[in-house]
């Protein structure tokens, strides 16, 4: 009977994943999307994509579209063309080089001022800290004052290699996104 048809929505989120070179973006992607690593580097050059389907709940079906952005800077000035219609941006730097981390602003910046939401709020932005198998020692205080201070959603420590809080982090990411007014 037509009462128990549910309908079922389906939402498409582009969101971007920036952040220094070689601090592990397209590592975390093929984590999340394909459950695969490897320690080899293969620098990203431009960008790359990949998508994972999600059956978030029974009336819910979510496409993300990842968007892989090379960390060098040779490959810097395309970024307003990739960033647009993004919903969100994960920002990642590498634990156990901390000049990635003060580069983390520099990304935050390029993102605000290059992409917003249909309302013209900014888009939610999420920092991974990762190679967290590398480097155990973290000041989450003052991450979490970072983000607060940055008006970043929040932080999660990861590592593609390990497998550790990819999906966690994602699923955060997801709900925020949901939640948007
Ligand atoms: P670009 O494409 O140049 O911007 O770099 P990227 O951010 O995509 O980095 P990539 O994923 O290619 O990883 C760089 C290197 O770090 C590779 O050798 C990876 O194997 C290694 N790596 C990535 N994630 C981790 C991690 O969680 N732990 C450890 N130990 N190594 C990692
Ligand atoms: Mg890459």
């Amino acid at each position: 009977p037509a009462a128990n048809r549910v309908q079922v929505k389906e939402h498409l989120y582009k969101i971007l994943v920036i952040g220094e070179f070689g601090v592990g973006k397209t590592s975390i992607i093929r984590r999340y999307t394909e459950d695969f690593f490897s320690d080899n580097y293969k620098l990203t050059i431009g960008v790359d994509f990949a998508l994972k389907n999600l059956d978030w709940d029974e009336t819910t079906k979510i496409n993300l579209q990842l968007w892989d952005i090379a960390g060098h800077e040779r490959f810097g000035h395309m970024t307003r063309v990739y960033y647009k219609y993004a919903i969100a941006a994960i920002i990642v730097f590498d634990l156990t080089r901390p000049a990635t981390f003060q580069s983390v602003t520099k990304w935050l910046n390029d993102v605000n001022s290059k992409v917003m939401l249909a309302n013209e709020e900014p888009v939610p932005v999420m920092l991974l800290a990762n190679k967290c198998d590398q480097e155990e020692t973290i000041d989450s205080n003052a991450l979490t004052d970072f983000c607060k201070d940055y008006g970043l959603i929040g932080w999660f420590p990861t590592s593609a290699k390990r497998n550790i809080n990819i999906d966690e982090a994602m699923k955060f990411l997801i709900e925020k996104i949901l939640s948007l007014p």
